[in-house]
């Protein structure tokens, strides 16, 4: 296990690069294995999903060559050596699911997929997925295997276009479907679909790739069967999490970042609330400068949502910023009924949230009847203070590690990989930023001692 030594309390300033998207680089690996012609991609992020989905696709053939100084990836499928996903990779990252649509038009094997896992922020079914992959003519069953079940899917009489209306406009069935749809004879239409920035760059790939795909203006995606393929080079979009998560370790820290190659067209509803609340940004040529130039005001309503919404990765860490802000501010999760079970350790660091099982705010939501916390109101502003922390899921993480840098004294923070996985070179982009960190591996085994006081045995061994 490794752990984070935060010592927090200084403004963070300087100047890094956003990295490519992780929401967007692994759908674009997967969608490569739609043809068997060679793709190379730029700006490919060095984080563990990437890792996780690159082994994936040399699992069932695909060859890889990735220079991660250089930040480009080539990938070519010749052909299937497989097309079944062995169950180590179950609960891994949510991106074995999407290989039935990719594989569905390029074997008339049975394609195999462990269940899908992801961080644990709710429910996260895979209906909307297998729905839509069935209405395309798809044959998809759960069955129970040795320690636990697997999607079997296959398509041998084709797949053939027609209408699919989602109930709700999911990323993930979303990405499937048009996967599945590029190679389903005439037109899939796709309506409440989602049209997420990462989607926008998926269709960018596949249109290079060959694809005929248009976007309406009112969630309707329309795909035509395409089986030309051809070489396709592609740069991955910045990464709208990470730029949204640097910028807030600028503002709450008090200091003054500029993130080179941020793109103002993702982050229109960050910006807006952003600004709501007194965070300061300059739009320049090259990126985007996010700096502290006042007291940050409370009072503030923000509802998650689909694109073009306020994105749900951006609320963890944008609630911490609230810690900060003088008055009380009503946050309205719209996408995942569980995802506040974090700011417990903000309370346990001083943070006053109080967490409701209502729709606090305008709209009534999916989870209007449930029983889910999944409204907060968040009163500021606290002084956070140090602590033992352990990291629950990637955006919970990074929510921590800008509460440790507010907090004067020193934290310890565990379950690190986590970070790893989306957090291209966190440790390095923290540290130029001058933040005050060390990260130390533990060896296994359990103790009754505290995190800090292993960690620091750890430092000090010779
Ligand atoms: C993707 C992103 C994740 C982001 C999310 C919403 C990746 C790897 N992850 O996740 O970072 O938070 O979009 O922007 O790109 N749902 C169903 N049935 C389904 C599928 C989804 O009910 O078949 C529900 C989910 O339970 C959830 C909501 O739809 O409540 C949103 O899920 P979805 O948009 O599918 O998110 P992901 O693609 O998993």
């Amino acid at each position: 296990m490794d752990v984070l030594k935060i010592r927090g309390g200084k403004p963070l300033q300087g100047h890094i690069s956003a990295s490519g998207a992780k929401n967007a680089m692994t759908k674009l690996l997967v969608a490569s294995l739609l043809s068997d012609k060679k793709c190379t991609f730029h700006n490919v992020p060095n984080i563990g999903d990437v890792e996780i989905t690159v082994n994936l696709c040399r699992e069932i053939g695909s060859e890889v060559q990735w220079d991660k100084k250089n930040r480009t990836l080539e990938i070519v499928t010749h052909e299937l050596k497989t097309s079944y996903v062995p169950q180590r990779y179950s609960g891994s990252n949510r991106i074995p699911i999407l290989m039935i649509g990719a594989l569905l038009g390029r074997t008339d094997e049975d394609i195999i997929v462990p269940t899908i896992g992801g961080d644990q922020i709710g429910t996260r079914p895979v209906d909307l997925h297998i729905h839509a992959l069935q209405k395309l003519g798809a044959r998809i069953e759960y069955r129970d295997m040795k320690k636990e079940g697997a999607y079997f899917a296959q398509a041998h009489q084709g797949l053939k276009g027609t209408i699919i209306s989602f109930s709700y406009p999911s990323v993930g069935a979303t990405e499937n479907t048009i996967l599945a749809a590029v190679r389903a004879k005439g037109i899939t239409v796709i309506k409440n679909a989602a049209i997420e920035p990462e989607i926008i760059d998926l269709i960018l790939f596949l249109q290079k790739l060959g694809a005929n795909i248009m976007v309406d203006v009112d969630r309707t995606i329309c795909i035509q069967y395409a089986d030309q393929f051809h070489e396709v080079e592609h740069t991955v979009m910045a990464d709208r999490n990470e730029v949204a998560s640097y910028a807030m370790v600028a503002i709450s820290t008090k200091g003054r970042v500029f993130i080179e190659g941020a793109e103002h067209f993702h982050m229109i509803a960050f910006l807006n609330k952003l600004r709501e609340i007194g965070g300061g940004f300059h739009i320049k040529k090259t990126g985007i400068e996010f700096y502290y130039h006042q007291p940050l005001k409370g009072g503030l309503h923000l509802e998650t949502d689909v694109h073009p919404g306020f994105m749900t990765d951006w609320q963890q860490p944008f609630v911490v910023l609230l810690t900060q802000a003088q008055g009380s501010s009503v946050i309205h999760e719209t996408v995942y009924e569980n995802r506040f079970g974090y700011t417990q350790t903000l309370r346990d660091m001083g943070a006053d949230i109080e967490l409701f099982t209502q729709c606090l705010g305008g709209k009534h939501c999916r989870f209007a009847s449930s029983n889910h916390h999944h409204s907060i109101v968040v009163k500021g502003p606290t002084p956070l203070h140090a602590k033992d922390i352990s990291i629950p899921d990637l955006r919970a993480g990074f929510a921590y590690v800008i509460a440790a840098l507010l907090a004067t004294d020193e934290s310890a923070i565990s379950n690190v990989e986590y970070l790893d996985r989306g957090y291209d070179d966190f440790m390095h982009k923290l540290t130029l930023l001058g933040a005050d960190l060390t990260r130390v591996s533990l060896p296994k085994g359990k103790t009754k001692a505290s995190l800090h006081t292993i960690v620091d045995k750890a430092l000090t061994a010779p």
